[in-house]
């Protein structure tokens, strides 16, 4: 039997956040999701109040209805509902409410921190979501445009309890050198959580987790690999503990080493 490749973090959802804008554009990224290798995928549509004000039924009810579509349509991809939910001061409230839905109804939580300002005490957010019985992953934070000058900052959120989550994309320059940088600094440094694909559109925000794996497999080792693209995204589906890296986050940091001025961003059609 083949084994449970799972996308914790993906837009395929049609119509619903700004993935694909119609359900024949859906059923195309579906498919590349299968073509990648993907057997199941946690639908995690935007949550950001007043912009995209997801609930828990309404994700649930998108979910069963493109299960159905791609029954129809023969895509042998498995979904499971999910968010990704912006931080705001009440997520905790929320989520015990049952208004906006952890991933796959377990306890792990996919948070977006906003990508240009640093929220003060993010730690002490995280630590409070723990206390409550919630497992943060963050969302892209090689994405942030503050990481940069904080990473010691997010690596220590793992020490905390809570993952990170760098997207596949990243690791191969599709979101500009900076992101590739830190992805790959969060990568060696044994940081990362996991990996998934947070695709949005077939050709303009496509999945990348082939290419991703290829390259962290010739960086850091097919076990390392391993535990960010299978283990750890099969656990938060089954709501097991995620595997932390051998490195810990302990190998030293060094910033003059992750030049990527060598580094040639792929190419996708756009
Ligand atoms: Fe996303």
């Amino acid at each position: 039997m083949r084994a449970a490749i799972v996308d914790c973090h993906c837009h395929l959802l049609p119509e619903i956040d700004d993935g694909p804008g119609s359900l024949r554009d859906a059923l195309k990224l579906a498919s590349l999701a299968v073509e990648e290798g993907i057997t199941d995928a946690i639908c995690t549509p935007h949550v950001v109040p007043g912009v995209y004000n997801n609930t828990t039924e309404a994700v649930r009810i998108a979910v069963a209805a493109f299960q159905c579509e791609l029954s129809r349509a023969a895509i042998p991809l498995t979904l499971h509902t999910g968010a990704e939910i912006r931080i705001t001061g009440d997520v905790e409230t929320r989520l015990k409410r049952g208004e906006i839905p952890t991933l796959a109804e377990g306890r792990y939580v996919l948070l977006e921190p906003p990508a240009d300002v640093r929220l003060p005490r993010l730690d002490a957010y995280f630590g409070a979501l723990i206390e409550a019985g919630y497992l943060p992953i963050v969302a892209h934070p090689e994405r942030l445009l503050w990481a940069g000058r904080h990473i010691e900052e997010i690596i220590g959120y793992v020490g905390l309890g809570a993952h990170l989550q760098v997207t596949a994309g990243s690791l191969v320059g599709f979101f500009g050198r900076e992101a590739l940088r830190l992805a790959r600094w969060l990568l060696e440094t044994g940081a990362v959580g996991l990996i998934a694909s947070d695709a949005h559109h077939a050709s303009r925000r496509p999945h990348l987790l082939g290419d991703a794996r290829r390259l962290v497999e010739a960086l850091v080792g097919w076990r390392e690999a391993e535990r960010i693209f299978v283990a750890n995204p099969q656990a938060v589906l089954a709501g097991h503990p995620l595997v932390l890296s051998d490195q810990g986050g302990r190998r030293p940091l060094n910033k003059f080493r992750f030049s990527t001025q060598f580094i040639r961003p792929i190419e996708v059609a756009r």
